[in-house]
């Protein structure tokens, strides 16, 4: 990918990259190399936070004896997670239905999993986030830019106290968000979102912004 300074070809694929980037839940088989790894995170990690301070980590889960460990408590979790909101949600059958369970019945074989974690440098606030999902979201771009896909997820937070213990997390380090991590088994796609005239005002709140249409004129 160029950088897109000369507002063709870079900039284009961004922006093709930030409408398909979906949430990948069906992994083949294969390892990520380290270096891809790398440049992934890389790439998370020039996410912009407040005042540059950089606050972000990012906690790998590969094959190593926590990682392992850690990945059978969050395997059960996922499950006991998905299995709750299934039944809450009475989903019909349909092909998110099928990859939500092969997701999490198939979570100990996820090829990286990322912890994104905020370390904190000052109590807790409801917006400390904002420092440390830019970065989950360049992680994703990142991934599908070079043909991986992700997953971000919260169901980690089941388990927080045993992944504290076995990964040894400080208390002033936050677990953000769990990223799952592989090659698609299907394809990246558009995303489905709302119409851009329905999040979007102008003025006031609540005012229509007659000229809010994207470029599938929704
Ligand atoms: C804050 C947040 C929490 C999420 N939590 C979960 C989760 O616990 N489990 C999961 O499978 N996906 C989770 N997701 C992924 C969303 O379900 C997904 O991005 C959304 O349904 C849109 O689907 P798409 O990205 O494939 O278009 C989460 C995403 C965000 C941003």
């Amino acid at each position: 990918m160029t950088d897109g300074s000369d507002g063709s070809d870079g900039a284009a694929s961004v922006l093709d990259a930030i409408a398909t980037t979906r949430a990948i839940r069906r992994y083949r088989d294969e390892p990520i190399p380290t270096a891809d790894l790398a440049r992934i995170l890389w790439h998370a990690g020039r996410a912009p936070s407040g005042t540059n301070r950089q606050p972000f980590r990012f906690l790998v889960l590969r094959d190593g004896p926590a990682a392992l460990e850690a990945r059978t408590v969050m395997g059960e979790a996922f499950r006991a997670g998905w299995s709750a909101k299934r039944e809450a949600g009475g989903y019909r059958p349909s092909r998110f239905v099928d990859s939500m369970q092969q997701y999490v019945d198939r979570f100990e074989q996820v090829p990286v999993i990322v912890l994104v974690c905020l370390d904190r440098y000052r109590a807790p606030n409801p917006y400390e986030g904002a420092s440390v999902y830019p970065a989950c979201q360049n992680l994703l771009l990142a991934a599908r830019a070079m043909g991986y896909g992700g997953a971000l997820t919260m169901w980690h937070l089941d388990v927080e106290a045993d992944l504290r213990r076995i990964l040894a997390v400080p208390d002033h380090v936050a677990l953000s968000a769990c990223i799952t991590l592989g090659r698609p088994e299907g394809r990246h796609g558009p995303v489905r979102r709302k119409p851009l005239a329905e999040i979007t005002f102008d003025d006031r709140w609540g005012a229509p912004a007659a000229w809010a249409a994207g470029p599938d004129r929704t």
